[in-house]
């Protein structure tokens, strides 16, 4: 099995490897580490870059001195350690003050504090030589519908956000926002469920170039929706900016396992999508970005379950990345991909020029009850993936 290299462009949040394994039914099952002590550690397992709430390095109280000395001190140690900082986030859900959101909080004064905290950060990434700057509204939402003017709510992320991005462009920083969709969990409902409903709010946005998403695996899972194809809408719409790579089973709290540790065949795809592209769009969009991991290592591991849950992630990753590769390059497979029309879908269904009017004319001598025969060989297709992942 291969090893992990910075080549492999692995990344984690700092919040990962560093959850103590609090939960709503108990306290923490890990000590806390220093920031630079996960970093090193990471470093050392083979990752390229780490992620970090701002909040994750420095307490949410702490003064421009502090804030100096100990995101110096993290940027100091990844430098040494050859990690790249590749994305900063805000805290805007743990202080009880965003209780009720942070851009979108019913309370004035608490929206502009939210917003501050989060220019702050924005200066904090640039800093730190981040190029993503990722946005989760975990508690932009609401349990009672009674509770939210949804419209107000709306034209609040819509000049949160603008006045992010805004920002931005006017201080020339090197810095893409991605949104992170999540449909629950800690609101009842949090505002923009899906990767969809996060594109439909990008598309009304100012400055909305700059903004794309961050679609996290088992966040479109915890929404029965399949995130390999989120990943391709996102990156079809040129809006595929960073993602979170981990596992969910099915319907249930979001549970933040180690990549592959969820659904196996999906995570296969996703692999496959990411290392391998559209297979009909050879010259097509593909991810280039990190392979960023947001997962948790479980309450009942201890500090060697943590580094060992890392390096489950990347082996994982890598395993899946060699049987994708084999996948496309089986000529079985091609031959069931030919046969089931995959590539044929990437032809228009109008010839070049040819008018709505001349359209209409002809009918292709089409027998619909003939064309009804068809076998597709869908199932095949997928034994034959199935056939790589566990044979
Ligand atoms: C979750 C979310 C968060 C965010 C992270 C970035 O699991 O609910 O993924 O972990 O990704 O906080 O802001
Ligand atoms: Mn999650
Ligand atoms: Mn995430
Ligand atoms: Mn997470």
């Amino acid at each position: 099995m291969r090893s992990p290299t910075p080549e492999d462009k692995f990344s984690f949040g700092l919040w990962t490897v560093g959850w103590t394994g609090t939960d709503p039914f108990g306290g923490p099952s890990r000590p806390a580490l220093d920031p630079w002590e996960y970093s090193d550690k990471l470093a050392e397992l083979g990752a390229w870059g780490i992620t970090f709430h701002d909040n994750d390095v420095f307490p949410f109280d702490a003064d421009d001195a502090t804030r100096r000395r100990i995101s110096g001190r993290l940027k100091d140690a990844a430098d040494k350690a050859g990690l790249v900082i590749e994305m900063v986030t805000t805290n805007t859900f743990s202080h009880p003050v965003f209780k009720d959101g942070g851009l979108t909080s019913n309370d004035r004064a608490v929206r502009r504090f939210g917003l501050r905290k989060i220019l702050r950060a924005v200066d904090l990434a640039a800093d730190m030589g981040a190029t993503t700057f990722v946005m989760w509204g975990g508690r932009e939402g609401a349990e009672y519908d009674g509770s939210k003017d949804v419209y107000a709510a709306f034209e609040r992320y819509k000049e949160g956000l603008d006045t992010v991005a805004g920002y931005i462009k006017s201080q020339g920083y090197g810095l893409r926002i991605g949104l992170e969709p999540k449909p629950n969990e800690p609101r009842g409902d949090i505002f923009l469920p899906t990767v969809g409903h996060a594109l439909a709010l990008i598309a009304q946005l100012e400055h909305g170039d700059i903004v794309g998403l961050n679609p996290e695996t088992g966040h479109e899972q915890m929404a029965n929706l399949n995130y390999t194809h989120a990943l391709g809408q996102a990156l079809w719409s040129g809006k595929l900016f960073h993602i979170d790579l981990n596992g969910q089973r099915g319907l249930k709290y979001d549970q933040d396992l180690v990549f592959g540790h969820g659904d196996l065949i999906s995570a296969f795809f996703t692999v496959d999508l990411i290392e391998n592209g559209f297979p009909g769009y050879p010259d097509g969009p593909r991810y280039t970005g990190p392979r960023h991991f947001d997962y948790k290592p479980s309450r009942t591991e201890f500090l060697d379950g943590v580094w060992e849950s890392a390096r489950a992630c990347m082996s994982t990753y890598l395993m899946l990345a060699d049987k994708a590769k084999a996948f496309r390059a089986d000529p079985r497979v091609r031959e069931a991909m030919t046969y089931a029309g995959v590539y044929d879908l990437a032809t228009p269904t109008l010839a070049p020029g040819e008018s709505v009017e001349a359209f209409l004319a002809t009918d292709d001598d089409f027998d619909p009850e003939k064309a009804a025969e068809r076998d597709f060989g869908f199932v095949r297709l997928q034994n034959l993936a199935l056939e790589h992942l566990i044979g």
